[in-house]
């Protein structure tokens, strides 16, 4: 599973790429306006760094106007994915951009149905939420699991990219089922990393290891 994550911070980007786990960032209006920067400043900000997906989202409501705002975007950086919302003007732009090549990321999909245009119309990948479903009180990852497998069932090659991912649970459990990419905070990325006996173990060793004559 490629893990990704879902910011605009250039410093979060940074670190995780450098240690070598970040496999692309996705970034979505909210984010990009923590940042106090133009969006194409910080678009060409990450893209420098090499991250090979980069997801940056239109803002047009009309297939026209985000079919030209796609086309800009991927004009910037040869990796960057154009974000679509999930509407009629949106999977019209997709069909379109996508026809001409450019890799489009659908989002804010909150249901399998929604999953399955996203691929008849050639997405690259769809993003389904599973924190905002949990928030209202359905279970997210259950529409993970419908969309993995319609897309198994029709050897779609839409990739399944999980978002709205607010704690590890919900990236150990995309892994299980299968979902091909999982984009989360840097708070949620750290959290992989970390566990409280390696730190305990790692200080014992050192322990040890004063105890051990040395020259
Ligand atoms: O980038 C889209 C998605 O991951 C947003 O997550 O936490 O705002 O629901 P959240």
């Amino acid at each position: 599973m490629k893990l990704f994550l879902d910011t605009a911070h250039l410093d979060e980007i940074r670190t995780m790429w450098d240690i070598g786990i970040l496999d692309g960032v996705t970034t979505n209006p909210s984010l990009v306006s923590k940042e106090g920067k133009k969006f194409e400043d910080v678009l060409r900000e990450i893209t420098a760094l090499g991250i090979p997906s980069v997801s940056a989202e239109v803002v047009a409501t009309d297939a026209e106007g985000m079919v030209k705002e796609g086309r800009r975007l991927r004009e910037i950086h040869p990796s960057i994915y154009v974000k679509c919302p999930m509407t009629s003007a949106g999977l019209k732009a997709t069909k379109i951009l996508a026809g001409e090549g450019t890799r489009v990321n659908m989002t804010l999909v909150f249901s399998a149905n929604q999953a399955l245009l996203a691929a008849k119309v050639g997405a690259a990948y769809v993003s389904p939420f599973i924190g905002r479903l949990d928030d209202i009180s359905e279970v997210g990852m259950e529409l993970i699991e419908d969309v993995v497998q319609i897309y198994r069932n029709y050897s779609f090659p839409t990739e399944v990219l999980v978002a709205s991912v607010r704690h590890p649970i919900h990236v150990l459990e995309a892994a299980k089922i299968g979902a091909d990419i999982c984009t989360m905070p840097f708070a949620v990325m750290e959290k992989l990393v970390q566990h409280p006996l390696t730190d305990i173990g790692l200080a014992r060793f050192l322990k040890d290891w004063e105890k051990v004559p040395k020259g």
